[in-house]
Parts: structure tokens; C-alpha cells; sequence
């Protein structure tokens, strides 16, 4: 009998995949069996079919069942459920009560986001993530007052950070353009987007690797080049211009100056990375800055924006003073 369990086992696990309970998050019903890890062994958690009510997920996250398992065959199943639920979400964002409408498609995007970074150069997985995002995009752009909310509530998710860190860049991203005044809607929801898909290229790292210790030095190349892996990977399949693949080649260059890791001046780099470049990488490093992360705790607002002082201010001092007003307002 053990030795059969043994042989049950393995073969589990050589057949399993891991998801997340968020993977399950807006489905009705389960749509296959879910395997938990208990006491050493695979067990059902939850079985194909089976209505999935939010006591059901309370249960399995008050039990810390958080991390489950799917049959392989499975996975692109599941995935496409979500999807349709994306899609209905985008779809229906003026039927009914906005803010929960809003609060739903970034959650969606977000799990999302996380399929499209298992299969990077899946046509359809872009598409959909891209025709979805440009809705949110003409939503934030026409819904300022409803920001604030938004971060709130997406923050309470806690979603894993290699997949919030470019929804709330983008999210900064689209105040501050507003607060600029001087960039039309059009401008706007290019550069949300842009600055959403800036970091696709880390999908060539493993997600559950981003402890930063548990990073070789493969990874840790594969990490310093993202930016320019984004852009390979989605040249020719996005309805992009060049110079908005420039700003995500570049999207880096501030961070880079605010390690001090570059020693040429701000001007003679303007030239190449450009104004926009420098807004979407200022948000980038605010957003990551103020946010928490496995390997660190949050910097205070006050903390990041003496950093961007530090970068910009004498170069750029009117954007230093509207991305000051704008958090501060915003906080
Ligand atoms: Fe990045």
C-alpha cells in the first residue's frame, strides 16, 4: 500500500502544476479538481464541478492553503475561464456600479498579467491584455477622483509585486500626465500602456525566483537586460510607434542614475531617453519605492521623492514640483 501510495504520489507530481487561490478568484464553479499539499501528500481540495463559493476559498485560506495545484492538462482551461471573465469585464465597465467594475479589472489584469508572463509570445494572451488595459487606461484618464480608491483597495490585494508593480506605475503615471496638462487623452493612454508592458521581458525569469537571493547570475543578466528583452518580445505586436519601444528600452536609465551607477550628465541622456521616458521612470521607481517587497519594507513618500529631488529637480524643477503636488495630494 505505501509503495503504491509512493508511486500515486510521484506521479502527482510529476503531473502537477502550481497555481494560487487567486487563480480561482471570480470563477463559479471549479473547473477541475484542486490539489492542496497536506501532511506530505497531494490531496482534493476542491473537486471539478463544484460551486465555488467565497466560504469555500475563506476555508482553504484560513486552513493556509493558499498555494494549490492543478493537473497540466488543465492550466490553459482555467486560464481561458479567466480570460472570459476579463474580456466580460472590459466589456461591461459602464453597466453598473463603476468603482467595483474598475476595482474588478485591474484585479482580472493583474491575474492576467501573470498567464501572459507564462506564454509571453502567446498572440492571443497579448491582445486580449492589451485591448483590456487601453479600456482601464481611457478609465483612469476619465476618472481621476477614483484613483485614490483604486491604489487603496489594489494594495489590499496584496497580488505578488512583479505583477502590481506595473499597474500601479501606471496607474501614478496617468495623475501626473493629467496634472501636466499638456498631453492629449490619446498621448496619455499610449504612454499608460507603454509603461504597463515595460517589464514583460522579465517573464524569461522564473516569478517565484524574485527573492533576489535566489537569483543566479543568469537570472541576474536576464534581470540588468529586461527592459530590452520587453521590447523583443513585443516589437510588431503592439499598435505602438518606435518612439514608445524607446521609452521602454530606456525605462531604466533613472534608476540607473539614482544608484549612481551612470556618470553622464541628465542632459547629454535626455538626448537619447527622452521627457516621457524620464516621467514613466520616475513613476517606476516612486511606485517601487512606496510599495513593500518579500525583501525589504516600504520607503516613506517623503524618503522617494528626495531620491526624485536628487535626480531631476535642477534639470526638470517644473515636473519635480507636479509629482510633489500630485502625491502629496494624493496621500
Ligand atoms: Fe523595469
Amino acid at each position: 500500500m505505501d509503495a503504491f501510495d509512493a508511486i500515486e504520489r510521484n506521479n502527482l507530481s510529476f503531473h502537477l502544476t502550481p497555481i494560487t487561490i487567486r487563480d480561482l478568484f471570480y470563477l463559479d464553479k471549479c473547473p477541475c479538481d484542486i490539489y492542496g499539499h497536506y501532511n506530505g501528500r497531494f490531496k482534493i481540495m476542491l473537486e471539478d464541478g463544484m460551486k465555488l463559493l467565497p466560504v469555500s476559498l475563506k476555508k482553504l485560506i484560513d486552513d493556509d492553503q493558499v498555494h494549490l495545484f492543478i493537473y497540466e492538462n488543465a492550466l490553459k482551461s482555467l486560464i481561458k475561464k479567466q480570460q472570459d471573465n476579463l474580456v466580460h469585464s472590459s466589456r461591461s465597465m459602464s453597466i453598473g456600479n463603476l468603482k467595483e467594475n474598475a476595482i474588478k479589472l485591474l484585479n482580472l489584469l493583474t491575474l492576467n498579467m501573470n498567464y501572459l508572463y507564462q506564454f509571453p509570445y502567446n498572440d492571443e494572451y497579448l491582445k486580449l491584455q492589451y485591448q483590456s488595459i487601453k479600456v482601464l487606461g481611457n478609465f483612469l484618464i476619465n476618472n481621476l477622483e477614483m484613483h485614490k480608491t483604486l491604489y487603496q483597495d489594489y494594495i489590499k490585494q496584496k497580488h505578488y509585486y512583479i505583477f502590481s508593480q506595473p499597474m500601479l506605475s501606471s496607474l501614478f503615471l496617468v495623475g501626473v500626465l493629467k496634472a501636466s496638462k499638456i498631453y492629449s487623452e490619446r498621448e496619455i493612454e499610449n504612454l499608460f500602456v507603454t509603461s504597463y508592458f515595460k517589464d514583460i521581458g522579465m517573464s524569461s525569469i522564473p516569478s517565484e525566483k524574485f527573492q533576489i537571493d535566489l537569483l543566479d547570475d543568469d537570472d541576474k543578466f536576464l534581470l540588468s537586460s529586461h527592459a530590452e528583452q520587453s521590447v523583443k518580445i513585443l516589437q510588431g505586436r503592439l499598435s505602438l510607434t518606435s518612439n514608445y519601444f524607446k521609452i521602454i528600452e530606456h525605462h531604466h536609465a533613472y534608476s540607473a542614475m539614482g544608484r549612481g551607477l551612470i556618470d553622464n550628465s541628465i542632459e547629454d541622456s535626455e538626448f537619447i531617453i527622452g521627457f516621457e521616458t524620464m516621467i514613466v521612470s520616475i513613476m517606476d521607481i516612486i511606485a517601487a519605492m512606496i510599495s513593500e517587497r518579500p525583501y525589504r519594507t516600504e520607503t516613506k513618500l517623503f524618503d522617494a521623492l528626495e531620491l526624485i529631488k536628487f535626480i531631476i529637480a535642477d534639470q526638470h524643477p517644473r515636473e519635480f514640483k507636479i509629482i510633489v503636488y500630485y502625491f502629496k495630494k494624493f496621500f
